[in-house]
């Protein structure tokens, strides 16, 4: 019997700072990028163990496109491209990344001399094509002013909402990201209480409307999607403002931990397209999609495991050399 494998650093309390970095693996960058993704617990032990209060977690995501160049074997399920979705009048975008890192800590030193390290070991091998830093706003708020993150799972619901239990990938997640940039000026413009009406919770309180206050076009009402038994399904967020006061670039990245990434496209569907179609998320007027991806979260057993890939075969199937980042070969 294997012993139950570590999943990566998704379940860990909201921090102070973070970076996402997404890159796509250039032609022959493949090994540098597997090497690196095996020795990523090492590394972030290195730099967090120096402030260990800080609590610096590192946790990488792979793209369908990367799987089989720098995994290779069966695929995860729910595994694939991250979908556009377009609705009459927004679009949630599918931008290029096979690799996701998301750094967080509780100092943003910590985060970048990580993402330094990382971005070093990859250099000549991949193209960054999205970095963000991302910090906590005043009480967990986004830069719409509301509080975020409060109906995130806890406990047991959350390791039930974002752990995979798929045989020979259990403890694995995925995860969505998009980057949206807000119309500040617009959304100023807007009365507090029809701010509250397009997110669907009280903006100083962060109390929930009623039922009967509640408009079937706010926020809350279309991310919040149930099971055919009526068990409400659920993804853990850990959003961050990020932006460019002096550009007039202010942003969330969303990033959507679930698993399996089903969960959040029915969120996505719902505030795009809407529900019933027509009905989109109002906050979608104020807010822009322009990056999405979708990626695969591998345990830290699966990720070490990729040190050492089976025998290479002496075969023409050049997929027979790497590793394989299903539970069973990492234990
Ligand atoms: C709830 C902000 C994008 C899923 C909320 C809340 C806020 C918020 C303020 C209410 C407090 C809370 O429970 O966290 C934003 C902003 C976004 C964004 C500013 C980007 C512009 C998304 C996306 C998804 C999503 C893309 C999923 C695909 C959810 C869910 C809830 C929620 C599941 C909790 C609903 C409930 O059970 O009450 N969001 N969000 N959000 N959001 Fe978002």
């Amino acid at each position: 019997m294997t012993e139950a494998a570590t999943p990566q650093s998704v379940l860990v309390p909201l921090t102070e700072a973070a970076i996402f970095l997404v890159v796509t693996v250039d032609e022959g960058g493949e090994d540098v990028a597997r090497e690196l993704l095996a020795d990523l617990s090492g590394l972030t032990r290195a730099v967090g163990f120096r402030s260990l209060e800080d609590s610096l977690t590192c946790v990488a995501g792979i793209g369908a496109g990367a799987w089989p160049r720098v995994v290779g074997g069966d695929a995860p399920s729910g595994l694939h491209p991250f979908r556009e979705i377009a609705g009459r009048k927004h679009t949630a975008v599918a931008t290029p990344g096979d690799l996701l890192f998301h750094l967080r800590a509780r100092r943003m030193d910590l985060c970048f001399e990580l993402a330094t390290l990382i971005s070093g070991r990859l250099a000549g091998a991949v193209t960054v094509v999205d970095e963000v830093q991302g910090f906590r706003y005043f009480d967990q708020r986004d830069l719409l002013g509301f509080v975020d993150g409060t109906e995130n799972p806890t406990g047991a619901g959350a390791a039930a909402a974002v752990l995979s239990d798929e045989p020979g990938f259990e403890g694995a997640s995925y995860v969505i990201v998009q980057k949206y940039l807000h119309d500040m000026d617009a959304w100023n413009a807007l009365p507090t209480e029809e701010q509250e009406r397009v997110i669907g919770r009280r903006k100083l309180s962060d109390v929930e409307l009623s039922d009967a206050e509640q408009p079937a076009n706010s926020h809350v009402a279309l991310t919040t999607i149930t099971d055919d038994d009526g068990e409400e399904r659920e993804i853990l967020r850990d959003n961050m403002p990020f932006g460019r006061p002096g550009a007039g670039e202010f942003g969330t990245y969303f990033v959507g931990y679930a698993a399996h990434p089903d969960v959040t496209e029915q969120m996505l569907v719902n505030m795009f397209v809407g529900r019933p179609p027509g009905n989109y998320d109002r906050i979608l007027n104020f807010s822009v999609a322009v990056t999405g991806g979708l990626f695969y979260v591998p345990t830290v057993d699966a990720l070490d495991g990729l040190a050492d890939p089976p025998s290479p075969t002496p075969a023409t199937d050049a997929s027979l050399n790497v590793g394989s980042l299903r539970r069973s070969d990492a234990s």
